[in-house]
């Protein structure tokens, strides 16, 4: 439980609505064992009292008001040394761009702009101020300078809105300090690619063909791969799940944009294609929505889908010292994958039983068989998607951290 025992946390809560949130936050942190202060916006005090959060951290809360009165510039990037981790929850889009552009007008950016330690963010705002392209370039801006993010989730908004922009949950901002602060894992410095969800693939602009996958699987392996300590890519088609935390989420439709997401991510150590990729794509999808027809429905002339698995394996010198890939089948299930790992030429292939009564499509859990080129056959109890992706990631850790030998072994 006390997973963040000794942890300094300074968080800096700005004006959104979401700031409520935070002191449920503050009180699951200090459960954990970390120590919390907080810098509180003027904007975030018209949202939440500095009683409040100096009631749940236990510290002085540092206000723009009261710190700019008290202290001299020096006790400004003091309170931001002085922490292991610097979190903004809620980051609003002034916040985020002040961040951006390297303003510091007050304590919390002043802060952020004068410490060392990593900064995770967790963006709360509007849906259109979420959509913005000022807002999306600033965050892009600052997630190459390492800025990491949590969230924000898909719901409905305080000003009666959908969509994107609800801060993420406090157990969630919680994971990814977890993530942030946890000890390097087994594969620190190694870089790691997961394909996951299904692709779409357009008839027109209001029609598509696609399939049930719901991403769980493939969005479990990358969080577990970045816990790990492996740069993690997650290259995903459209699902309800919240971006993994500490991983680099790149949101795609199409099977020729997947590949094309995966090949800008190379060169990685492993490569883990667990998406439900479309077969085929519409060779014209139609630029306006079609319209019925008396003499009958549309045939649609379909063109085979590039295979992102087989084009990772045989990628010649960029190609992924491991590569896995993922088999569904419904009958004969070793052997089927056995045959499939061959032809794409991956070195191992996790297989799992897809046949309805199974119930692993869009659950919670999976029964598969781990086959590595070695001729290794290991079957696996039903577990959660979550302890497959765990256990996955243990045997990535075996085979490719410093000091092992064998890939496919
Ligand atoms: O051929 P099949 O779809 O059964 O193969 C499954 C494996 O191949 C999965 O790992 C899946 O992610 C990958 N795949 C792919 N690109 C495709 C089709 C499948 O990466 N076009």
């Amino acid at each position: 439980m006390h997973t963040l025992a000794g942890k300094r946390i300074l968080l800096i809560v700005a004006g959104g609505i979401a700031a409520y949130k935070c002191l449920e936050l503050i009180r699951r942190l200090r459960e954990r064992g970390a120590r919390v202060r907080c810098i509180l916006t003027a904007a975030g005090a018209a949202f939440v009292t500095p009683l409040s959060l100096e009631a749940l951290s236990e510290q002085e809360v540092h206000t723009d008001l009261f710190t700019l009165g008290r202290e001299s510039e020096m006790g400004h990037i003091q309170l931001s040394r002085d922490a292991d981790l610097l979190v903004v929850a809620p980051a609003t889009a002034d916040i985020i761009a002040r961040m951006a552009a390297g303003i510091a007008n007050d304590l919390a950016t002043t802060a952020v702009l004068a410490t060392d330690k990593p900064v995770l963010a967790a963006p709360a705002m509007n849906v259109r101020m979420w959509e913005h392209p000022a807002t999306q370039a600033n965050l892009a801006t600052l997630r190459a300078r390492g800025l990491a993010t949590v969230g924000p989730d898909e719901g409905e908004m305080a000003c009666g809105e959908w969509g994107y922009g609800r801060m993420a949950e406090p157990t969630a901002i919680l994971a990814a300090i977890e993530a942030q602060l946890a000890p390097a894992g087994r594969l620190a410095g190694l870089r790691a690619l997961v394909t996951s969800g299904p692709t779409r693939e357009p008839i027109d602009p209001v029609r598509y063909i696609s399939n049930h996958s719901s991403g769980r699987q493939g969005h479990a392996i990358a969080a577990a791969l970045a816990r790990h300590g492996a740069a993690t890519t997650l290259v995903a088609g459209p699902t309800a799940l919240p971006d993994p935390p500490g991983v680099q989420v790149v949101a795609i439709e199409t099977a020729v944009e997947m590949l094309a997401a995966c090949e800008a991510a190379l060169p990685v150590d492993v490569a883990v294609c667990a998406a439900a990729v479309g077969d085929w794509r519409v060779v014209q999808a139609s630029p306006q929505k079609m319209k019925k027809d008396p003499s009958g429905p549309p045939s649609l002339r379909l063109a085979e889908n590039p295979d992102i698995l087989a084009t990772l394996a045989r990628a010649g010198d960029r190609r992924p010292r491991l590569v896995v890939g993922f088999a569904a089948e419904t009958t004969c299930v070793v052997e089927h994958a056995e045959a499939k790992r061959v032809r794409k030429g991956c070195d191992w292939i996790v297989a799992n039983d897809v046949s309805p009564a199974t119930g692993t499509f869009g659950g919670a859990s999976n029964t598969v068989h781990l086959i590595s080129a070695a001729g290794g056959i290991e079957a696996w109890p039903q577990m959660s998607k979550q302890a497959v992706a765990e256990r996955l990631a243990g045997r990535i850790a075996d085979a490719l951290a410093p000091g092992s030998t064998a890939v496919a072994s």
